[in-house]
């Protein structure tokens, strides 16, 4: 096993569309194939020293897309919970959500629920995957709580620091992400993480995400030992 000193790498896994349109194919057989693509990822991601990994999988603003699309994708997500679920359980995965389900189909909130519960006491890594998220929306909700916290007496305004602030994030005792990597060529965030990444390192690739292999991940990780991180303090 290598470590590469990245504790937390988060993924927005872009280009399924144009992956799947390359080949005259529907959209929805890009988000197949790049569903395929996380699971091995997730597989070989603790022997190279990750412990966390935040994966965008649909944002705030992806209900924009067709229905077609949209349902497709929300069937998707249900059907590749329930089918690794044993995989996953058994694998030492602790998978969670970020985002606000309160959008999301009753049945699908019922079965991110149930392996949420099944897998919580797993240790081997901790795989977030981000549906209905939105790194605003997130701020956003956590706002509200703080506001309804204090107007109930849990905490007052001069208390508020960032650790509160963070305690009401999706993300809650998730180390923030040393780096974020988006494929496909867009060098933008896209809402990701906007709190989280506040000093993380970035990696652009031009790969599509159906064809990010682990052999890639593997060379932005060892480019990524020799940055040097400064978090604002001075090169010793
Ligand atoms: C990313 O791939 C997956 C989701 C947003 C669900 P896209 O669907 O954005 O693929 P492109 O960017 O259109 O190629
Ligand atoms: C970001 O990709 C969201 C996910 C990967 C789930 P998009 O394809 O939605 O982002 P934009 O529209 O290019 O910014
Ligand atoms: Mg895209």
């Amino acid at each position: 096993m290598t470590d590469y000193g990245v504790r937390h790498v988060a993924i927005i896994m872009d280009g399924n569309g144009r992956w799947a349109k390359r080949r005259g194919w529907p959209r929805l057989a890009g988000h197949r194939k790049g569903a395929e693509q996380i699971k091995k990822i997730v597989r070989e991601a603790p022997d190279l020293g990750i412990r966390y990994m935040t994966i965008y999988a649909f944002s705030t603003e992806n209900w924009k897309r067709s229905l077609i699309e949209v349902l497709g994708l929300m069937k998707m997500f249900r059907f590749m919970i329930r089918r690794e679920a044993d995989a996953l359980a058994t694998e030492g995965v602790n998978l969670r959500f970020i985002g606000d389900r309160s959008r999301l189909d009753p049945a699908l909130r019922e079965t991110m629920d149930a392996i949420e519960a099944r897998t919580k006491t797993n240790t081997r890594l901790t795989l977030a995957v981000a549906i209905n998220y939105g790194g605003r929306d997130e701020l956003r909700r956590a706002a509200a709580q703080l506001a309804l916290d204090c107007a109930e007496g849990r905490i007052a305004a001069e208390d508020i620091d960032d650790e509160a602030l963070a305690a009401r994030l999706d993300t809650v005792g998730m180390p923030d992400p040393d780096l974020v990597i988006r494929t496909s060529g867009e060098t933008r965030i896209s809402n990701f993480l906007s709190w989280q990444a506040a000093y993380a390192e970035y990696e652009f690739t031009e790969t599509l995400w159906p064809d990010f292999t682990v052999e890639e991940l593997t060379d932005i990780l060892a480019r990524f030992s020799g940055r040097e991180r400064r978090f604002g303090g001075v090169q010793p």
